[in-house]
């Protein structure tokens, strides 16, 4: 059985904001996920963290462990954590290379703002991008 969970953050310091400190997480993402057959997405704007996750029970909660202990990021709430049919997210780690674009076709005007369904919607339209 699949599950995705999405979870919102703040970004710490220069998390997010500099290239490095986004090649640092996409590196080892990219890396730990595909052993874990976990996919996922994530998105930063203006200090606000989203990402969707994938993947079984199992390998899901040890990342949102980990996560939870990363002191990269803050104040992580879980908006959707739901058992699905499908994957939605097809690759261990995309970053969402837009986030500007997507708020504005979704509505919202920060991150921060969005709701479990704004957020299925997000990924969803990062799907189509
Ligand atoms: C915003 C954000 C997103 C992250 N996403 C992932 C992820 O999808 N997969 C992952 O393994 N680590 C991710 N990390 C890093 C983890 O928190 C943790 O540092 C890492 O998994 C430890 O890997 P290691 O045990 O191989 O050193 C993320 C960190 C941040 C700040």
């Amino acid at each position: 059985m699949l599950h995705r969970v999405i979870y919102a953050s703040e970004a710490v310091g220069s998390t997010g904001a500099s290239t490095l400190s986004i090649a640092q997480i996409l590196g080892v993402s990219g890396r730990n996920n595909r052993r874990d057959h976990l996919t996922s997405c994530l998105m930063f704007h203006r200090g606000h963290i989203l990402q969707g996750i994938e993947g079984a029970r199992v390998d899901v909660d040890r990342l949102m462990r980990r996560l939870q202990d990363d002191p990269r990021h803050t104040g992580l709430r879980i908006l959707a954590d739901t058992p699905i049919q499908a994957r939605r997210i097809d690759e261990p780690m995309i970053l969402c290379a837009d986030p500007d674009a997507l708020l504005e076709r979704v509505g919202l005007p920060c991150l921060s703002l969005a709701t479990a369904n704004e957020a299925e919607v997000l990924l969803e339209l990062r799907k189509a991008a």
